[in-house]
Formats: C-alpha cells, structure tokens, sequence
C-alpha cells in the first residue's frame, strides 16, 4: 500500500469513529473485500481510485441523506492537500457519489466500472442476508456480484449442512457408546447369573438327596450299643462318609444347631416338648429335629430345631 492510502486511511478512520457500527471501520474493509475481489474481473479498474473511494465513501455519515456527498467533499478536501492530480480528484468524488442507493438516486447510473465495484460492494452485506436479498439482488450491476452471492450462499448451505452433519455424528458416536456401555453391562450381568446358574443347577438334584442323608443319620443314631464295633455297621459309615464328602465338594454344608442361638434365618423353631431347661441359657438351641444346609453360601433347607424357652 502506497503512502497516500495509508494516509488517507489513517485521516478517514478518525472520522468513522463517529458513526454508527453499520459505519464504521469494519464496514470499509468489507467492502474493500469485495471490491477487490470484483475487481479482479475488470483490469480496466484503477484500484488506487477504487480504494480511496472505499476508504471515504462512508467517512461523514453526519447526515445519512446526504452522506454520499459530504463523504465526497471529505475525500475531494484530503487529496486537494496531498497534491493529488484534479483528474483522479474528480473520479474519486464521482465513484464515491456512485456508490448510493441506485434506487433512491437522482443523480443516475454509475458510468464507471470503479462506480459500479463500489455500488456492489457496498450492498453484498444486504444481498446474503435472507431478508434483504430480494431487494437487493436484483440491483446489483455486475452479474459477477450475483455470483459472488451466489457462491457465498452456497456455501454458507454447505457449512449449515456440515454443521448439522457434525452434529448428528456426535449425537450417533454417544449412542453407540451407550449401546457399547449397556452391552458390556448386559455381558457382566448375564456373566454373573450364569454362574450363578451353575452353582444352583445341581441344587433341586441335591435337595432331593438330602432327605437321605437325613435318614442315614437318624439310622445311625439308632444302632444298638452291641452293634457299633461290628464289621458292617463300620462298613456302612464308610458310605455315610462318601456320601457327606460328596456333598461337601459339591457345596453343601450343615448349619450348626445344638449350643448355637437361634438364627431364623438358619433356624426353625418347633415347639419344645423337652420344658426349659435352667442350666442352659435362654434362646439356645437345645436339639436338632431335622438337619439344615447352605449350599454354596445360601441356605437351602433351615434346620428345624427346640430352642430352650420358657414360653411354649
Ligand atoms: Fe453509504
Ligand atoms: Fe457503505
């Protein structure tokens, strides 16, 4: 950028602090985007009357009905002391007139292509914006802006469309990663209760050789005195012993009852016929009627049991 524009940019800028935000700085420099770019179209543009044009066209916007002149006058006053050719002088004021409304204007078409860049420029803000557009679309007088805005729109879709795209994946990428979690879940749950399954398969099969178990014991506890020692009473233990032993392994075990206190949730108590006993203390257990037994942890068959109580 050539001295005279930095200049020129530096006096203007003061001046488009005093205007509104839709006529500040920020406003020159998206017009100047755009200039530039339709400049590109049409080598013919003098770019330094096109910038200098932009850099005021705005810059007295005291009274927007006439801001298009004092502008004008502005720019015509700042290039008359930096020596600026009256030629070029003159241009930058008419490009700067220029740029007004078409529509309202009296003072009639744009006759320059720096004139009509301007005009364009400074509407393309209106024309992409979807309650202006068709006022403002129409006016233009370059088919090149209507592209631009054509292609700016597009674009803008397309981001849209990216943006929803975005969206939905990560609204898909949380779904399939809840799906994920409640899976393994599912797979820990389903885990658990096969083993549990597996433990407790057996148990209908082992209740049913509980009863049994139970008459073998009370068998054993009616062996005469004399036949204790004899040889099949001994052979008969043995099979009471590899029957218990086969129980064991497959997890069952006795709840202790005779001296323990009564537990009902291993105990049943039946009525007690025996009286209360007064060496014993209140609430032990003082015979067992029926075995009980875990199997695998949980009990699977309470043990009926007399509990030393008064009342009964
Ligand atoms: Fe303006
Ligand atoms: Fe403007």
């Amino acid at each position: 950028m050539n001295d005279l524009l930095k200049k020129a940019e530096k006096f203007a800028k003061k001046h488009y602090k005093q205007n509104d935000e839709k006529h500040g700085w920020a406003h020159v420099k998206e017009v100047w985007e755009v200039a530039e770019k339709l400049a590109e179209n049409f080598p013919e543009t003098d770019m330094e009357v096109l910038k200098l044009a932009v850099i005021f066209h705005d810059a007295d916007y005291s009274d927007p009905d006439k801001h298009h002149l004092n502008s004008a006058e502005l720019a015509k006053g700042f290039l008359q002391e930096q020596d600026y050719a009256n030629e070029k002088i003159n241009k930058v004021y008419q490009v700067i007139l220029d740029h007004r409304g078409r529509y309202r204007r009296a003072e009639g078409e744009a006759e320059t292509i720096e004139g009509r860049i301007i005009y364009d420029a400074d509407k393309f803000r209106w024309a992409v914006s979807p309650e202006f557009y068709d006022k403002y679309y129409s006016l233009f007088y370059l088919d090149e802006t209507r592209k631009m805005v054509d292609e700016y729109l597009k674009k803008q879709k397309g981001d849209d469309k990216e943006q929803d795209l975005k969206v939905k994946c990560r609204e898909y990428l949380s779904g399939w990663k809840r799906a994920q979690a409640d899976y393994q879940n599912l797979q820990k749950e389903f885990g658990k209760k096969k083993k549990e399954y597996v433990q407790f398969a057996n148990a209908n099969l082992i209740m049913a050789l509980l009863p049994i178990m139970d008459n073998f014991k009370s068998a054993f506890n009616q062996i005469p005195e004399q036949e204790k020692d004899s040889a099949w009473v001994t052979g008969f233990s043995y099979i009471k012993k590899q029957l218990e032993d086969f129980l064991r392994q497959n997890g069952v075990e006795n709840i202790p009852t005779v001296g323990q206190r009564f537990d009902p949730e291993l105990h049943e108590a039946v009525e007690n016929d025996q009286g209360f006993d007064q060496e014993k203390q209140e609430g032990l257990i003082i015979k067992e009627m029926r075995p009980g037994y875990k199997l695998n942890g949980r009990v699977i068959q309470a043990a009926k049991v007399i509990v030393n109580s008064k009342t009964s």
